[in-house]
């Protein structure tokens, strides 16, 4: 699809605010993309919207309804491109032709199959002036979760792990609370909130008694939603069915997905649990497909929290997107738990090479983000 518009100044001051609109959505809108919109007539915002929920408002029609009559004529600024499908509400790009846009901008080109062009083209063919790629990295960045499932039909995957500076996870004796201070784990409620599932190991719920949830005591702000706090899934990998019900995880009333190798139906589990059998490779779970069923079920970004045998696995199966590391000035000696194990390395080329994105120091602790290093050809 060719672009033929410059955009100006004035463009890039309103999609950056329809970008700053999406984000409000970060909590809630699974499965749902992240998406703002602003109208813009005679150089004045005349309504503004987000989508915030699946199965409701869009944020075009939600901009639209702010609007009013005064759309005729208007400039909408998009960050992703306006649907052209029905599924629980009627196309966006027909709502924008019906209103009386003259002239649609959007961040990108939505990547869903079911879109990828058409609800462009839909407003071309009525005549609406249409122009894409203004701040389409930050628009993008938007929605990792959504375009990873849309494009690969795999979820975007965080792996979060806190260790001390020479990257220790746990002492040799299993002792690791807490290695991080409350700062970086407030932080990390944070992330949970906004992923679609916690994904971990059978290992890490039964040496820990973790939990899993968002606990909103904990978050270190309030949410921008006025609706009720997301649980996002807690996922767990447990081939050869050692969880028990009495652990804490099942304390907690909220939806659990257990993936084994087989299904034990002798034991009685809450009605929240339930457990998908998935193929097996030397008694595990086969990780990829683990995932995939995840995608099926419409998990665009899991967050892993586990130890450092399945960070270690996922990260020999290229299964990571993103490492998020926690990183306390604490020193913790060569016996304690690596941060990932995974097959020893023999030659300094076969290391796993990944590119640091951002470092922030959260409380007393560093928070480093890194994605795999993708080398330039
Ligand atoms: N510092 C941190 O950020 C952090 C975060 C979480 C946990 N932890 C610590 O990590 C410790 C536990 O770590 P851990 O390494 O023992 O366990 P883990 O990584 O939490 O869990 C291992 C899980 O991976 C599964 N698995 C292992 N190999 C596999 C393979 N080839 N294919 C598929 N699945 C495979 C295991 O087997 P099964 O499927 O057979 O059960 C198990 O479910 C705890 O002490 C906890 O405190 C630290």
């Amino acid at each position: 699809m060719q672009n033929q518009i410059t955009f100006t100044a004035q463009d890039e001051m309103y999609m950056a605010r329809a970008i700053e609109l999406a984000k409000k959505g970060r909590f809630t809108t699974t499965p749902n993309p992240n998406v703002g919109c602003v109208l813009v007539k005679d150089n004045h915002v005349i309504g503004e919207g987000f989508h915030q929920l699946a199965g409701q408002g869009h944020a075009e029609v939600n901009a639209l309804a702010v609007a009013g009559e005064n759309a005729k004529g208007a400039t909408a600024y998009v960050t992703l491109e306006p649907c052209s499908h029905y599924g629980r509400t009627p196309p966006c790009a027909e709502g924008l032709k019906a209103a009386g846009v003259v002239k649609v901008i959007a961040a990108m080109v939505d990547t869903n199959p079911q879109v990828a062009g058409k609800g462009l083209k839909i407003l071309s063919d009525a005549g609406i002036e249409v122009a894409f790629g203004l701040l389409e990295q930050q628009a993008r960045a938007l929605n990792l979760g959504f375009f990873k499932r849309m494009e690969h039909g795999l979820p975007y995957v965080t792996c979060k792990m806190a260790a001390s500076i020479d990257g220790k996870t746990a002492l040799k004796n299993g002792q690791s609370k807490w290695i991080t201070g409350s700062a970086a784990r407030q932080d990390v409620q944070l992330h949970r909130a906004q992923s679609c599932a916690i994904l971990t190991g059978a290992d890490t719920v039964i040496t820990d008694d973790a939990k899993l949830n968002v606990r909103l005591s904990e978050l270190p702000q309030a949410l921008p939603t006025e609706l009720p706090l997301r649980q996002p899934v807690r996922v767990i990998i447990d081939s050869q069915n050692r969880l028990t019900p009495e652990l804490a995880v099942f304390n907690i009333e909220s939806e659990i997905i257990i993936f084994t190798t087989k299904v034990d139906k002798s034991t009685q589990w809450p009605h929240f649990v339930r457990h998908i059998e998935v193929p097996q490779q030397n008694n595990k779970v086969n990780l990829t497909s683990v995932l995939a069923h995840l995608a099926k079920l419409q998990f665009n970004h899991v967050y892993l929290e586990a130890g450092a045998t399945l960070a270690g696995k996922m990260t020999e199966l290229n299964l990571i997107d993103e490492y998020i590391f926690y990183l306390a000035p604490k020193l913790m000696g060569c016996d304690a738990k690596s941060l990932v194990n995974f097959a020893p390395l023999t030659d300094m080329q076969n290391t796993v090479n990944l590119t640091f994105k951002e470092c922030v120091k959260i409380g007393d602790d560093l928070r480093i983000t890194a994605t795999k290093h993708i080398p330039i050809t």
